[in-house]
């Protein structure tokens, strides 16, 4: 369409029965999974029910366009330092639950591009502007287009990319994309068990899996990729996700939210340009994730989180303690050790207290931005946390000898 103003725009509209249709293609889905879940067992495993429970959730946010100009706006914020990767504009004053007007985009879908050979489309620099902004919007936005597929986008003249139809987003908190990281770089490099273990740092898998048999298995499938070089994840997500279901493992949505869109992003890549190292392109983006993870100064920021959560106990300890001594002084408490004892406990949990107070107030010094700096850290803090940190381990070392 045209709008007053001359501007040539893209308008969807929600045919005027679909929801109608939708919920009732629903309801008979539902019973149908509630009755095989408790008729038949070998549907046990795949939870049927929850699984469409999770397919009302998104079927209703793509039927809301409202929800789907949001995204837009979302997106776009999140490239609009670059020009190469368009989102287009939205105009929300036409716009509402059932139609969704945005700028036109010029161009042609990429499905055509890969499948043509038109000397304009630079291949090689579209897929890896595609791989890369996929990551981006993965391991560091943590908001990503869940329907990544070439008929989702378009390439303009200077081989931009310009993403459409944003009905379905996924979302992954910090913690989550740290995670992810790890565990890529485990699995490009085929490191079984540092992959087993991050699954259970992850709450993926639990004391019910058979660690031993997925190992083997897990041994197997790599197997079968052996030779085929590390660039890339090549059907070997598709694989993992397969066996995790045979482990009765269950995923977060949106970790195969992220791993479908992941393959989606590679194939598309892989036929564009089929040397592409797809896992060459991962890395940076895994590196940053890990320094912010491992960051002296995040982890401070850390401490001092914990600290407030345990002050108010810390608060208490000492009077906690000495109540305590009286009442043993006093002989309210029958212990069978000798109050010399109790003393030296007492000077060591008050020594404990103050060391853990030193490692929290330097932490809390490391955060302002005073005094001269030392690889980005504020020396006065950082000799306060490495003095506290030596007590510390005094203190625990000396507990050890002890006893
Ligand atoms: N901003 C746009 N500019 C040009 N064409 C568009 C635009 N948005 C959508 N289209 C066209 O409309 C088709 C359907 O839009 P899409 O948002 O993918 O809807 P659906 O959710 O039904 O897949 C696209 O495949 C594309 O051809
Ligand atoms: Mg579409």
């Amino acid at each position: 369409a045209k709008l007053h103003t001359g501007e040539r725009v893209a308008v969807k509209v929600q045919k005027a029965n679909v929801e109608e249709i939708v919920e009732t293609d629903l309801s008979i889905m539902k019973f149908i999974a509630n009755e095989s879940d408790r008729f038949n067992t070998s549907f046990k495993h795949l939870n049927l029910p929850a699984v469409l429970h999770e397919f009302d959730k998104s079927i209703h946010k793509e039927m809301d366009f409202d929800n789907e100009l949001m995204n837009i706006r979302h997106l776009s914020d999140n490239f609009k330092y670059n020009d190469k990767i368009i989102v287009p504009t939205t105009y929300p004053d036409y716009s509402n639950e059932k139609v969704l007007t945005m700028e036109y985009v010029e161009g042609v879908k990429l499905s055509e591009v890969i499948a043509g050979d038109d000397p304009k489309y630079n291949k090689i620099l579209i897929a890896d502007r595609i791989v890369r902004s996929y990551f981006q919007q993965l391991f560091i936005d943590g908001f990503f287009h869940a329907d990544p597929h070439p008929g989702n986008i378009f390439v303009t003249d200077d081989n931009a990319i310009c993403y459409i139809d944003f009905g379905m987003m996924g979302v992954l908190d910090e913690e989550f994309r740290q995670d992810l990281a790890e565990l890529m770089i485990y699995f490009s490099d085929r490191n079984i068990d540092g992959l087993i273990n991050q699954l259970i740092r992850m709450d993926i898998l639990n004391e019910k899996t058979d660690i031993n048999i997925l190992k083997s298995d897990l041994n197997d499938l790599f197997a079968k990729y052996y030779g085929v070089e590390l660039s890339r994840f090549n059907g070997i997500i598709e694989d993992l996700l397969f066996l995790m279901q045979k482990f009765d493992v269950r995923l977060p949505n949106e970790f195969v939210l992220m791993a479908r869109g992941l393959s989606m992003v590679e194939n598309t890549g892989l036929r564009l340009d089929p040397d592409i190292d797809v896992v060459a392109l991962l890395k940076p983006f895994a590196r940053k994730l890990m320094v912010q993870r491992y960051n002296p100064l995040k982890m401070a920021n850390n401490a001092k989180n914990s600290f407030f959560a345990f002050e108010h106990v810390l608060r208490a300890l000492p009077s906690l303690i000495s109540k305590t001594i009286y009442k043993v002084e006093e002989g309210e408490v029958t212990v069978n050790i000798e109050v010399k004892h109790i003393s030296e406990i007492a000077n060591q949990l008050s020594l404990a207290i103050i060391i853990a107070a030193l490692l929290v107030g330097s932490s809390l010094v490391m955060l302002i931005d005073v005094g001269p700096r030392f690889y980005e850290m504020p020396v006065l803090g950082f000799v306060g946390f490495t003095i506290s940190l030596a007590l510390g381990v005094f203190t625990v070392l000396r507990y050890f000898i002890d006893f």
